[in-house]
């Protein structure tokens, strides 16, 4: 079979870990990975805190609700969905195309107005007036043309973000699988503490998911597989 298939089909959840080292480099391969995933306008609204020191997986295990998985993995790693990064990415995009001998002064000046607009798009502004504003618009132009909605509220930006965050989660597991070491994705831990351990902003930050990483215990059996068949899932048109 293909080996990227192989290595999809066989990512389990491991719910227990034995102890080893998860070197620099593969850290590195590791997250390197989760950041080519596909984003929503290239956006990549997230940010990855991973947790390797001892102490602070302790801690960060506990409020992971003192989850197996959490409690023997060699790194945690807490996928935050970032939606205060916008400013800085698409300046950091703009910059990088202004290196690059491909873009025109015109694509980089469409690309900047384009940018700047998206940013206005996705506010919500004070108290989410500006959402009941967008709302108003884009009902209204839907009624005479075909338009999709940009998000609205917080809550809908949140909900944006947290699509690419969980594209680039999914990268970062089949990646481990790949290196030879295994995954668990967590969302059941004190998302109100969590936040405040890593000290995030309500406004800007919502952790998606905590993936628990290292090696799957020797002595761990991971039950059959099972997933929906696959008339139940697809609908081929
Ligand atoms: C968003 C998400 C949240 C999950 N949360 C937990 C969790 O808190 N604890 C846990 O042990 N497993 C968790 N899992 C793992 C699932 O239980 C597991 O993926 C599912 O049972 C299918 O098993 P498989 O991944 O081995 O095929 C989570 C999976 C996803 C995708």
């Amino acid at each position: 079979m293909n080996e990227t298939l192989e290595t999809i089909l066989q990512r389990r959840a491991i719910k227990v870990f034995e102890p080893v080292e998860i070197s620099e480099e593969m850290r590195e391969q590791i997250l390197n990975a989760a950041r080519h995933a596909p984003s929503s306008f290239n956006m990549q609204p997230y940010r990855f805190y991973w947790v390797g020191t001892a102490e602070k997986k302790t801690a960060v295990a506990k409020l992971c609700l003192g989850q197996m998985p959490a409690e023997t993995a060699s790194a945690l790693v807490v996928a935050v969905a970032d939606i205060g990064s916008f400013a800085a990415t698409s300046q950091g995009q703009s910059e990088w195309m202004r290196t690059r001998s491909e873009f025109s002064e015109a694509k980089i000046r469409d690309y900047e107005r384009t940018a700047r607009i998206g940013r206005i798009l996705f506010m919500p502004g004070l108290f989410g007036m500006f959402a009941l504003v967008k709302r108003a618009l884009f009902w209204l132009l839907n009624l005479w043309k075909v338009v999709g909605m940009p998000p609205l509220s917080r809550q809908d930006i949140f909900k944006w973000a947290t699509k690419s965050t969980s594209l680039a989660c999914q990268n970062l597991m089949i990646a481990a699988e790949a290196l030879g070491i295994n995954t668990c994705p967590m969302e059941g831990f004190d998302g109100r503490r969590l936040s405040q351990y890593l000290g995030l902003s309500s406004r800007y930050h919502e952790i998606v998911m905590v993936i628990a990483i290292g090696k799957r215990s020797q002595a761990y059996m991971e039950p059959p597989q099972w997933r929906r068949p696959l008339e139940a899932t697809v609908t081929v048109l």
